[in-house]
């Protein structure tokens, strides 16, 4: 860091450390300290054993996923998420407040960049060191000014891109998956996409992303169902003598469909306002840098 030119940088615990473990720093001394705090001070535990450097980098996040048989590969249509818990994008991380299918940030030619420059050559290298991998690889992208970056890979679906992914897709689930485990997804004719936008709102408990009550009652799940061209997706929910109860930070992901990303949002809202639990909450502003970008 000391022989470095100055410049904005990220420091990372290498380890997991619950989405904690990320330090952006605008100047050389910032960046020192969060060494420190990762090396010396021990601040993530044994996740910063091993720590990593990065240019820091400006931009809009978009998520791309594919699934691939570890010869085959599909890409899924691009999804972005708002990881931040208040509008306008601020506020701390979350795991996703809500996300949108699909994003004008990914137009076709950026998607096919981002099959051939990236997908492709990830899971061709994963084959080269006999590390194949099967299943849904996700890549977590920054558009920035110089071009598409990779910030990170998972190897599941994204929550919530999932929602809005799994709105639009018209094939059968099923029969992707099992074509991806037996290595036959080259047999399978492309995955039907429906070309209307999804938008997903996800619905948390308050006191989200950090600690939050447990075991709540939530009412209106009926009334929402009937908000047409609406699925509401559980994710941190129970069953407690017969009732559905919060048992997560997010807890629903709503999510709509409709001809235009606005209707979509329109009515994700509309079902977000048929469901009550104490201290429920969300975004207010998901979808709208797609719808006014
Ligand atoms: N929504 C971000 C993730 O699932 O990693």
């Amino acid at each position: 860091l000391n022989e470095q030119e100055e410049k904005p940088l990220v420091v990372k615990a290498d380890g997991l450390a619950a989405g904690k473990g990320v330090i952006v720093c605008n100047t050389r001394d910032e960046a020192i300290d969060a060494v420190n705090r990762i090396a010396r001070d021990m601040e993530f535990g044994a996740a910063g054993d091993e720590f990593v450097i990065e240019e820091r980098l400006y931009g809009q996040e978009a998520s791309v996923l594919a699934i691939t048989d570890g010869r085959t590969l599909v890409t899924l249509p691009a999804a972005q998420d708002h990881k931040p818990a208040l509008d306008g994008d601020m506020g701390p991380n979350t795991g996703g407040m809500g996300a949108y299918s699909p994003t004008p940030l990914i137009d076709d030619a950026t998607q096919r960049k981002v099959e051939e420059e990236i997908l492709v050559p990830t899971v061709h290298a994963m084959k080269r060191s006999r590390n194949p991998f099967r299943g849904v690889l996700y890549a977590g992208l920054m558009v920035t000014p110089h071009g598409i970056r990779v910030l990170e890979y998972n190897v599941r679906f994204g929550d919530p891109e999932c929602q809005v992914l799994l709105m639009r897709l018209r094939s059968d689930l099923l029969d992707i998956l099992e074509a991806t485990v037996d290595g036959q997804l080259s047999a399978l004719q492309p995955p039907d996409w429906d070309p209307r936008p999804s938008v997903c709102v996800v619905m948390a408990s308050q006191g989200y992303p950090g600690a939050y009550q447990k075991g709540l009652p939530i009412r209106g799940l009926a009334q929402a169902a009937e908000v047409p061209d609406v699925k509401v997706f559980h994710a941190g929910t129970t069953v407690r003598d017969g009732a559905i109860v919060t048992t997560g930070g997010r807890v629903l992901g709503v999510t709509a469909i409709a001809e235009t990303t606005a209707l979509a949002k329109l009515q994700a809202y509309r079902a977000v306002k048929c469901i009550r639990w104490e201290g429920a909450w969300c975004r207010k502003d998901i979808a709208d840098k797609a719808i006014h970008p």
